[in-house]
């Protein structure tokens, strides 16, 4: 898909954070974004924004752990706007905590927001798109998925089966005019889950800003790229692949370097701040 002109967009997690940098980008290129979050609030400012760049869109709010109502949403959007060419499942929480402190509901939540959710909403969409031959599915995973990390366990473990999902979904896709690309960032800084944890980054686990995030999708889904890490400084892309690679060979290399830069007390006080009651990753964040 060489262009986004005229195509119409579903973005989730639209509300807030890198979610709304996504929606500035979508309007920039001429796409119809329907942005899907809880916050009603949320998602009228994001089409706010869209409007002052001339972009068009609506705005849905809806719960998407609620995926057995999915079916109703796919219906709602086919009748306002038309059939979805587009699909971006960006929403995700993160909740912090040793394992054995997670209760059964929040590791729920987070598998069933983070994997469960985008594979049904997949799920939905992609017969429509693969009768019309053309359409893209960017999934929003995260580094944690590539490489597991202290005190996000189940963050980690739902983005490493985004991951794994999209990789094997895009094999399956193959030849159909039906693509698939999945988006790792790494630390991103100014807006986003990391900010809201109130948490101080080390300088060589590297950071990217949200606009690096939604260039990065635009750019996924016009060159058809199967998998971009995003990440600034001394670990941009080529170096975390580089050291992810080492880590298939030799995984405790790479935990003592993640120990050495500082990427697990990083993840250790994110699980103090959640504590005390910043960044509850499921909860209302008022945009900053
Ligand atoms: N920021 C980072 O440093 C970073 C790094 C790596 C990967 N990522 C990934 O980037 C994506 C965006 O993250 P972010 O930093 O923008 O997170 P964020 O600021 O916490 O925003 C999360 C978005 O997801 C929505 N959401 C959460 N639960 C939802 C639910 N049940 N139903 C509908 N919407 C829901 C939220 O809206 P409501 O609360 O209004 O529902 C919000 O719009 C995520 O996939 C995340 O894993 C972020």
């Amino acid at each position: 898909m060489t262009s986004l002109k005229g195509k119409t967009v579903l973005l989730t997690g639209a509300s807030r954070g890198l979610g709304v940098y996504i929606a500035r980008t979508l309007a920039k290129e001429k796409a119809t974004v329907v942005s899907v979050s809880r916050s009603k609030s949320g998602l009228d400012q994001t089409s706010d924004e869209i409007k002052i760049v001339g972009g068009k869109g609506i705005s849905i709010p809806f719960d998407i752990t609620n995926v057995t109502e999915f079916s109703t949403l796919v219906h709602q959007i086919n009748k306002l706007v038309g059939p979805v060419d587009i699909l971006i499942n960006n929403a995700a929480i993160i909740i912090s905590r040793t394992f054995v402190d997670y209760s059964l509901e929040e590791i729920q939540s987070v598998v069933t927001t983070n994997l469960l959710a985008p594979m049904e909403l997949t799920r939905l969409l992609l017969p429509s798109m693969l009768e019309r031959g053309t359409g893209h599915i960017v999934n929003i995973a995260s580094l944690g998925g590539k490489k597991g990390v202290a005190y996000n366990s189940i963050y980690s473990a739902s983005k490493a089966g985004l991951i794994m999902w999209s990789d094997a979904v895009r094999e399956e896709l193959a030849g159909t005019g039906v693509n698939l690309s999945t988006i790792c960032p790494g630390y991103v800084s100014r807006a986003g889950m990391t900010v809201d944890s109130d948490l101080t980054i080390p300088k060589f686990a590297g950071i990217s800003i949200p606009t690096d995030v939604a260039n990065a999708v635009i750019k996924a889904i016009k060159q058809n790229q199967a998998e971009v890490i995003v990440n600034g400084g001394l670990l941009n892309e080529s170096m975390t692949k580089l050291l992810l690679a080492i880590g298939q060979i030799y995984p405790p290399f790479v935990n003592t370097i993640y120990r050495l830069i500082g990427i697990e007390k990083v993840n250790s006080r994110r699980r103090e701040n959640l504590d005390i009651g910043i960044n509850l990753g499921y909860a209302e964040i008022p945009r900053k």
